[in-house]
């Protein structure tokens, strides 16, 4: 593991223990001193990595405060803290409820449902499963219990849509996604109690947090459930925010998925699981969804409309798998444009929590603008499930980059990446941990030799008997390349993957092979130009791997079959090559590969006549090797390939393969910068490429200045198959 990610993963777990309460872990010490409801949620991800009993701790303790009509309330005081926060239990007084639980004080809402989801990863991340066994075997009724009371008391219309009666239950307090509604309230001192707000006596700027209206019309609905008792029937007639948004909805989705697997694992069934999903994921699809927005909105139970506001809530359906693939291709749009950091735009971080071009963003208050770590975490498993791969590693990157560069904080600006809010926040640490074990401390992802399994196979020519196409001349491998990209479009699951399996035994594959059969007839001295062979060798290794994969049946990783990149060819003409041939025989001018001290073809091999004379570094961001840190897959055409490759390396040296951590004096970057060195022509030439593509201002600027005190680290390469 990488030095400076492991110091951070150790910094935060030190967070999540120094936030220990009874039993439990505090979202922060300043602002938050009780136990929340969705903290507990992401915080069990967190510890599920390294203590498995404070994980479960974690929501055990919530879960034992659950109302007895099912209700997961969004506070447990801790009765030893009292007295720092506000709404506390005295102004609560959940009492009047017949449901509030005995012997526990809680405030009378709810948030949104995420607990299914936390529970499985608890699960599957725990090295001894039994052990965890009876705690899902308590939790499983409660969560059932908990989905029950959402669908019976909290599904006004009946179509699955989720209602929240209060902002708080939104998680996104003080989202401008609730500013139409709550300014319909009319609020005259006269209907609210006194009360003193505690948030903006605890050291956090007034500018970060909501505004005093919107504590207003907070304590003006407390009071209204206070009059109802708590009685939701009551609640529904009464209240003007009654409001079903994406996130809550969405969040409820990926946990009624969750609750499928768990009921699995239980032997239990879960046809009214299935149900609920299948309602739920339906009614978004058909009712949050605006075509003119291009994103979900929140829908307003009161009028009957949806509020039609830019907040990153409309992304979220990606999350609960709810958005049909052509709403996931328009809200992609939206979300990787400018006003959300688009990719490789450069100078900002993403996902802002609100549209960053409207003239209310506001870049450090709360919900209004800045970017938060749990949106981010779940935005980049949605972005995963749909394909999204490269935006969701760049989300990946973010997750990282922000707390190792400016703390463990609650949100930050999204231009400039200043942490905001309270400090050493328990989601923020949470999420690092499970984003750095996820994305960077994988099993097995070392580079070189390494522990991975060995298969050892023939040498397969994976076009030695089909008839051929009989097509002819240069453009054959660009043919290929173009048949290939629309067997993965076909074959592209809905969670992101590609299925190998049943590509196999397609027409389309068939057709496939025949083109490859027209290899053997190809002749290789047509290709005259560097560009030309440059584009062609190019996509014959992007081709080749993934036709590699198709025929050898590779599961997870390249790295199972570790001769595979010496051991599948292609006959072309006279010769057999194979994509180590294509890499290091020909694109590397007959180079070494990083673990083996000779060239790729001896003195007397043949194929050294077709050897680039010189490298091109950037060819390492365009060959695709199966493996997720590999670029996707693209044309590349003789007349346009530097530009084209020239893009392949500017994605790369953007995306999370390179963080630069200015605070630090450190870069950290890809394997393939240490394996392939001398292509880059040593420290200074990797640090010349880098700063040559780096699209932020402000990271080159630290380049230029920074020189020889720089430090280098080597981030792995992650080998597993984008299956
Ligand atoms: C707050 O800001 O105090 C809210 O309770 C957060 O849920």
């Amino acid at each position: 593991m990488e030095e400076t990610i492991k110091k951070h993963v150790s910094l935060a777990k030190s967070v999540l223990v120094k936030n220990r309460s009874s039993g439990y872990t505090i979202p922060s010490s300043s602002l938050y001193p009780h136990q929340w409801n969705w903290d507990s949620g992401f915080i069990s991800i967190g510890y599920s990595h390294f203590d498995t009993g404070w994980a479960v701790r974690e929501l055990e303790s919530l879960f034992k405060a659950q109302w007895a009509n099912g209700m997961l309330p969004q506070i447990v005081f801790n009765k030893s803290s009292l007295g720092s926060y506000f709404p506390e239990p005295d102004f609560w007084n959940t009492e009047v409820s017949p449901h509030a639980p005995e012997g526990y004080l809680t405030s009378g809402i709810t948030m949104p449902p995420i607990h299914a989801f936390a529970a499985l990863s608890v699960f599957e991340n725990s090295r001894d499963k039994e052990k965890v066994k009876p705690f899902f075997v308590w939790l499983y009724p409660r969560l059932l219990k908990l989905h029950r009371y959402l669908y019976t008391e909290r599904n006004p219309d009946g179509n699955g849509l989720i209602c929240i009666r209060h902002p708080w239950e939104s998680g996104m307090d003080n989202s401008p996604s609730w500013d139409r509604v709550l300014r319909t309230i009319e609020i005259s001192s006269e209907k609210l109690p006194a009360y003193r707000r505690k948030d903006t006596e605890s050291g956090v700027s007034h500018d970060m947090r909501p505004s005093n209206e919107y504590y207003d019309y907070f304590v003006f609905l407390i009071e209204l459930f206070k009059k109802s008792r708590y009685d939701e029937k009551e609640i529904m007639k009464e209240c003007p925010f009654l409001i079903c948004g994406p996130l809550f909805n969405a969040i409820l989705c990926a946990s009624n998925e969750a609750l499928m697997q768990i009921s699995d694992i239980l032997k239990e069934p879960y046809r009214e699981i299935e149900q609920w999903y299948q309602l739920t994921a339906k009614s978004v699809q058909d009712t949050l969804y605006s075509h003119e927005h291009g994103i979900f909105d929140a829908y307003d139970m009161r009028t009957k409309r949806l509020l039609k506001v830019e907040t990153a809530s409309g992304f979220m359906p990606l999350f609960g798998g709810t958005a049909t693939p052509r709403q996931a291709s328009r809200i992609y749009e939206y979300l990787d444009s400018k006003s959300f950091c688009a990719l490789h735009q450069g100078n900002c971080f993403t996902i802002p929590s609100y549209d960053t071009q409207k003239e209310d963003f506001k870049r450090e208050n709360y919900w209004r603008g800045p970017v938060w770590i749990n949106i981010n975490w779940m935005l980049m498993h949605g972005l995963r499930r749909y394909g999204f791969i490269q935006k969701a590693d760049a989300l990946a990157h973010h997750i990282l980059e922000l707390p190792i560069r400016f703390g463990f904080y609650e949100y930050y600006d999204s231009v400039d990446g200043r942490g905001y809010g309270s400090k050493d926040f328990s989601w923020t640490a949470a999420l690092f941990i499970d984003t750095a074990y996820g994305t960077y401390l994988k099993k097995g992802a070392d580079g070189g030799s390494g522990i991975a399994k060995r298969i050892l196979f023939r040498n397969i020519v994976l076009n030695s008997t089909e008839e051929s196409s009989g097509i002819e001349g240069t453009t054959i491998s660009q043919k290929m390349l173009g048949a290939i990209r629309e067997i993965k479009a076909r074959y592209y699951t809905s969670r992101g993957t590609v299925d190998y399996a049943s590509i196999k035994t397609s027409d389309e594959y068939r057709e496939y092979k025949k083109i490859t059969a027209s290899l053997r007839d190809f002749d290789l001295s047509l290709l005259q130009s560097r560009n030309e062979k440059l584009a062609f060798w190019i996509n014959l290794y992007n081709t080749i791997v993934v036709d590699g994969i198709i025929a050898s049946g590779v599961q997870d990783s390249v790295r199972e079959s570790a001769r595979f990149f010496t051991k599948m060819k292609y006959r072309i003409g006279k010769y057999h090559f194979s994509p180590d041939d294509i890499e290091h025989g020909i694109l590397r001018a007959n180079r070494r590969k990083h673990y083996r001290p000779w060239s790729q073809f001896g003195p007397l091999n043949p194929k050294k006549k077709f050897s680039l004379t010189e490298p091109d570094p950037r060819i390492h961001f365009a060959l695709v090797c199966g493996s997720r840190s590999c670029a996707p897959i693209k044309y590349y055409t003789p007349d346009g390939i530097d530009e084209e490759l020239h893009m392949a390396a500017q994605n790369f040296i953007n995306s999370s393969e390179v963080m630069i951590i200015p605070e630090e004096n450190r870069i950290l970057i890809s394997q393939i910068f240490q394996w392939y060195r001398d292509d880059f022509g040593g420290r200074r030439g990797i640090l010349d490429f880098i700063k040559k593509y780096i699209l932020n201002d402000d990271k080159r600027k630290f380049l230029d200045e920074s020189g020889n005190k720089l430090k280098i680290g080597y981030l792995f390469y992650d080998w597993s198959l984008n299956k």
